[in-house]
């Protein structure tokens, strides 16, 4: 079987931020767009916390749930118990979904596994010092090359002006 890359998707503040009481610290309606956009037919890897976040499966999604936590086992994820399980699990069902990427959507507990193996990385800056208490995790930005950026003010439904960027793994 192919493996399909994976891919990052985050949003991160200037500082790093990108959670707070396990939840989105902003309300960045161009964003879930583009969220939605860019993980729509593919599986997501996610953490439980995350999971929780949200709160219940995304429409024209595949979530592969991870948790250590034998009594988690909701309707309408596919739970893994480690990494190496969660990327197993989302081959499959990459396969299964004609899929070319597996997106990987966080917390940060889990992008810390994925930083290593990602080949992209999609990311929303945004342009705010946001107080919080989960960050994503330091990387070697010299490993990646940016192919894309596209600068945004803040628009209807946006607290913050923001920048996307991808980046490839070199
Ligand atoms: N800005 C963004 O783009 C973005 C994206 C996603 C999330 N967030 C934010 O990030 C925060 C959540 O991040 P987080 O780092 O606290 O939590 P998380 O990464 O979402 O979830 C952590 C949980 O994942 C499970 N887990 C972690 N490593 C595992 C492993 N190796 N094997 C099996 N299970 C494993 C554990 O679940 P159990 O405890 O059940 O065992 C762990 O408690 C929230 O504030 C959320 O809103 C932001």
């Amino acid at each position: 079987m192919t493996v399909p890359p994976l891919s990052i998707v985050v949003a991160l503040a200037e500082n790093g931020v990108i959670g707070r009481g396990n939840a989105l610290p902003w309300r960045l309606r161009t964003d879930l767009r583009r969220f939605r956009d860019l993980t729509w037919g593919k599986p997501m890897i996610m953490g439980r916390k995350c999971w929780d976040a949200i709160g219940r499966p995304l429409p024209g999604r595949a979530t592969v749930l991870m948790t250590r936590d034998p009594g988690v086992a909701p309707e309408g994820a596919h739970v893994a118990r480690s990494w190496e399980d969660a990327k197993r699990t989302a081959q499959h069902l990459a396969a299964t979904m004609g899929a070319a990427e597996i997106a990987v959507v966080g917390g940060a507990e889990i992008y810390r596994l994925a930083l290593p193996e990602t080949s992209r990385m999609h990311l929303t800056r945004v342009h705010d010092l946001t107080p919080g208490d989960v960050v994503f995790p330091a990387f070697r930005a010299d490993e990646f090359r940016e192919t894309f950026r596209e600068e945004h003010p803040a628009g209807e439904g946006d607290q913050h002006p923001f920048t996307f960027i991808d980046l490839q793994r070199r």
